[in-house]
């Protein structure tokens, strides 16, 4: 059971205002790149693929081929279609997949939403190929103050909920009982939007959003009346956002 429910509206949200805009992703790209090697042939397993932002970045940067394993059919819904891109119902912790038939599972902003980290992992380490990594895009409460990155910095009272999600610790503890060891761990940098962009779009964010759906509506409209005092004063550069990027093998 995830966090929060994908359905419909969440999953328009979502695809609205909740995909990094690919030009944003340059740093994750060669990041990417240098943790999977990729080659043509190869096979990524995106799990919680969501509406498919990255399976479609995936293609477009590598030429692979992606399993996206998503388990709402809303979000799969948003997925847009493409040869190289195979949609399929699942879960992390019943993945539709053969043994060792991955070349590397990806898992962007997911690992919070999924109940039994061991078991995911145990059935990550089933479908991957002996050696193959895990790439794993996330903020872990105990790597950085989320509250003071964008877009928390305006919605303090995140950190309740922030607060909640795996540990890197607790995360790579997770994997390693399924015989995983930690290879690598980097500090990523996406660019967003501008502060006006965000503002904006701040109320259709909060329906795509399990960290701002866990404010009351005061802490909401507190974070929003900051964020409006600060566009006053911003000029139009594009946001950054920084997230870790943890490889295991
Ligand atoms: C915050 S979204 C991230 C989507 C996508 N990975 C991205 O970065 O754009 C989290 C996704 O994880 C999915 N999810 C929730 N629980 C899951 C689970 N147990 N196994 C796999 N995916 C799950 C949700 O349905 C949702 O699409």
């Amino acid at each position: 059971m995830a966090r929060i429910t994908y359905d419909d509206q969440t999953a328009a949200a979502f695809k609205a205002v909740r995909e990094i805009p690919r030009a944003g992703l340059g740093e994750w790209r060669e990041a990417i790149r240098r943790h999977l090697n990729p080659s043509p042939g190869m096979t990524v397993a995106d799990i919680g693929a969501g509406t498919g932002a990255f399976a479609t970045a995936f293609d477009d940067w590598f030429d692979l081929g992606v399993l996206a394993v998503e388990p709402s059919a809303s979000m799969r819904a948003q997925i847009p279609p493409r040869p190289a891109v195979q949609v399929l119902e699942g879960d992390a912790a019943a993945l539709p997949l053969p043994d060792g038939s991955v070349d590397a599972a990806w898992l962007s902003l997911v690992i919070h939403h999924i109940p039994d980290l061991e078991a995911a992992a145990r059935e990550i380490r089933r479908v991957l190929r002996p050696g193959a990594p895990v790439l794993i895009r996330q903020g872990y409460p105990d790597r950085a103050d989320a509250t003071r990155t964008f877009p928390w910095e305006f919605f303090p009272e995140a950190a309740r909920t922030t607060g909640t999600f795996p540990s890197l610790e607790q995360t790579c503890q997770a994997f390693a009982a399924a015989g995983f060891r930690r290879e690598a761990l980097e500090s990523v940098p996406e660019k967003l939007t501008t502060l006006a962009d965000f503002l904006a779009q701040v109320d259709v964010y909060r329906r795509s959003d399990t960290i701002i759906r866990g404010l009351t509506e005061e802490e909401f409209l507190r974070g929003k009346e900051r964020l409006r005092r600060a566009v006053q004063d911003a000029g139009p550069e594009t946001r950054t956002n920084w997230l870790d990027l943890l490889v295991l093998r």
